[in-house]
């Protein structure tokens, strides 16, 4: 396969948002390519330590070569973020000084056409799994789900305004033939969508957003795996998560200001019974985007969000 072009988003930002020292213990959730990987181990220099975890072997696989000047400093397990405590115990790890997710795809797993991710790979086979292993793809759900569910996802993970009538096509396609491709789906999209709606941007752009989310679970407990991550870090450990749609920033969000909040009693109670303690201070009050110069090599940029907590 050709080389791939890969930037790593908001490298710098993620950086200081973390604040890498030497002697440091980190954990990217979300290795991808490894290039957020590689610069914590630069700046984490002589000895400072990494856990990765990605779902996708490809990225494990290319990012152990990448990371291989680090050797020593480095662990990477195929596993899904989410598992972090479990990844945590077995490594015998007592807590982070920071914790990276760089949430969703990767650029390699969207350039990689035969991964079916992308809607311009209309001869490839829809499949959208970054875990290859997984039974379950984007062809299951295409073929199998009842429409309403179908509609479900699309307006939920896709905010697709035609989620009715694509679910609908859907259905009625696959009683004829089933949906084994890329361009079948773009096909059934196509016709789903009226013209004058057409124009913003290409129209497979969030049904297939949406699938990718459904197929790989990926809002599935997020909120409660930011709420464990957080107290997975060290006192004045940071973490920083990167979104890129709405949906998933809401949780960020959402799971921060929980965390940052303190006592929810009654102020006229003399004494606090609720237990809450605020456990985070938030670093960004408004999420960071990506600079002028990313985002003039970088069109994936434009969307994404930074947001950055400290443990207190
Ligand atoms: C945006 S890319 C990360 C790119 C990486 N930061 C870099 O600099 O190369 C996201 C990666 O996270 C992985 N991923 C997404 N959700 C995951 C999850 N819940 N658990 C583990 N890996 C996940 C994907 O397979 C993909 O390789």
């Amino acid at each position: 396969m050709a080389e791939l072009k890969h930037f790593s988003v908001m490298l710098d930002e993620c950086m200081q948002g973390l604040n890498v020292k030497d002697g440091g213990v980190y954990f990217d959730g979300t290795l991808g390519g490894g290039g957020h990987s590689s610069k914590i181990l630069e700046l984490s220099s002589p000895n400072g330590k990494l856990v990765a975890t990605d779902l996708d072997d490809y990225a494990i696989e290319r990012a152990s070569q990448k990371l291989a000047p680090y050797e020593g400093r480095f662990t990477l397990v195929k596993d899904n973020f989410k598992n972090l405590l479990k990844v945590k115990e077995n490594l015998g790890i007592d807590g982070f000084d920071g914790i990276l997710l760089d949430l969703g795809v990767s650029s390699f797993q969207l350039d990689d056409r035969s991964r079916g991710f992308s809607y311009l790979s209309a001869e490839e086979a829809l499949d959208m799994r970054m875990d290859k292993t997984n039974a379950f793809s984007a062809q299951t759900i295409v073929n199998t789900y009842p429409e309403n569910e179908i509609k479900k996802i699309l307006l939920e993970y896709g905010e697709e305004r035609f989620s009715s009538s694509i679910a609908k096509n859907i259905v009625a396609e696959r009683k004829i033939n089933p949906i084994k491709t890329v361009g079948q789906l773009n096909q059934i999209i196509e016709k789903s969508i009226p013209a004058k709606f057409k124009k913003d941007g290409h129209p497979s752009k969030r049904t297939f957003q949406a699938l990718r989310i459904e197929v790989n679970g990926e809002l599935n407990n997020l909120y409660d795996t930011i709420i464990q991550m957080a107290r997975a870090l060290k006192k004045g450990g940071r973490i920083a998560i990167i979104s890129f749609h709405s949906l998933e920033d809401r949780i960020v969000k959402r799971a921060f200001k929980e965390l940052e909040t303190d006592c929810i009693c009654d102020k006229s109670l003399p004494i606090c019974t609720c237990g809450k303690k605020k456990e985070i201070e938030i670093i960004t009050k408004r999420p960071i985007t990506a600079s002028e110069s990313e985002l003039a090599v970088n069109g994936r940029s434009k969307s994404a969000k930074l947001r950055v907590a400290e443990k207190i």
